[in-house]
């Protein structure tokens, strides 16, 4: 009774906090239900003979095993409608969680491969996330993730294909990503494509060392020039990388709960988050495939707080963490940042 109690309450505090989320695939966020009626309504046929079955085979070894469902789960977008039923109902959860701004991405490669237009896609997300925003107030960017299993060249024409749209989601559409199978396509395969994208004046984040090594993060900073890492936690193993990382303070955008259903760790006890914000890196909370990792943001931050033995400081931390490592402008991050201390000071933490 006490736990169940203390649970809400500390939930309820993990949502007041205000905070970012900074890694979510938006394709992640397909419940089973959505996959279902989606698939209904565009006569798409799937393998399974329920949502049940479809849940009952998220158990997942490796990336790969989740990566083979995700994408086959995408096929049922078709329409610009799907498109931004998919986003809002998204954008509704995350502004429920206490969310102020997301940073959202999306693999554009899933769906011109089946033949949907680059700017269907576009379309879709883009109005699901100006009606949040003038709905909830929650504002969102969005992170163009070219797919790494794929050719160099095929990311070049995914870009030259989005390019003509950037003027009309110039508000929105401010990053460029790298996702998809890590082991054995290495961040200098898309040197060259970042280098172009950094030209445009993209800002630039890209998954390593979720399951690859400590030296595609290196590669990731050295070769693709990024802001931010997606996931980072293999950096560990490495200690001249951390210090690295701790110094520069480049944010780490961590996915506790994906991390444990991929079983880069065998349980969340064992997870190397705590340790990674104690030796002073820039770690952030988020939640990577809510859908089928068991667990939307503030899931993540109940997780690690439960199991790792986080005070309220340390999550103060991890959401002020959230604020400065995201591309918003500094007069944001700043506005931010004072409600968060203000909601720190009034809950005494300090
Ligand atoms: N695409 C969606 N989720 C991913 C993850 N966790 N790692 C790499 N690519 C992904
Ligand atoms: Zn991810």
């Amino acid at each position: 009774m006490t736990t169940i109690s203390n649970n809400k309450e500390l939930r309820d505090f993990i949502i007041g906090l205000p905070k970012t989320e900074l890694h979510l695939h938006i394709e992640g966020t397909l419940e089973p239900g959505m996959i279902f009626s989606l698939a209904q309504r565009n006569g798409v046929t799937l393998p399974y003979a329920s949502e049940q079955a479809l849940r009952d085979a998220y158990a997942f070894t490796d990336l790969q095993s989740f990566l083979d469902l995700y994408y086959a789960g995408a096929g049922v977008l078709l329409t610009e409608q799907d498109f931004h039923d998919m986003t809002i109902a998204y954008l509704k959860r995350a502004h429920a969680d206490g969310a102020r701004h997301v940073e959202i991405m999306f693999d554009p490669q899933t769906h011109t491969v089946r033949g949907v237009p680059i700017d269907t896609v576009f379309q879709g997300l883009a109005s699901a996330a100006r009606q949040a925003r003038s709905q909830w107030g929650i504002s969102s960017y969005f992170i163009l993730s070219f797919l790494r299993h794929l050719s160099e060249e095929d990311a070049f024409a995914t870009l030259e294909q989005a390019l003509p749209l950037r003027k009309d989601y110039a508000d929105l559409w401010i990053a460029i990503g790298l996702d998809s199978a890590e082991r054995g396509n290495p961040p200098e395969k898309f040197a060259r494509v970042y280098a172009k994208c950094r030209e445009l004046g993209f800002r630039l984040v890209a998954h390593a060392g979720e399951e690859g090594p400590p030296d595609y993060v290196r590669d990731a900073l050295d070769l693709l020039k990024v802001e931010r890492i997606d996931h980072g936690v293999r950096s560990e193993e490495d200690p001249a990388l951390m210090q690295r990382l701790a110094e520069m303070q480049m944010p780490l955008t961590v996915c506790p709960l994906s991390n444990l259903k991929l079983c880069v760790f065998d349980s969340m006890e064992q997870h190397n988050i705590a340790r990674l914000l104690r030796q002073g890196l820039r770690v952030t909370v988020n939640s990577d495939d809510p859908a089928y990792f068991g667990g939307y943001l503030v899931d993540n931050y109940l997780a690690i707080a439960q199991s790792l033995d986080l005070g309220r400081d340390d999550l103060g931390v991890l959401a002020r963490n959230s604020i400065l490592a995201s591309f918003l402008p500094d007069s944001d991050k700043q506005s931010l940042l004072n409600e968060l201390d203000n909601y720190l000071a009034k809950h005494n933490v300090i």
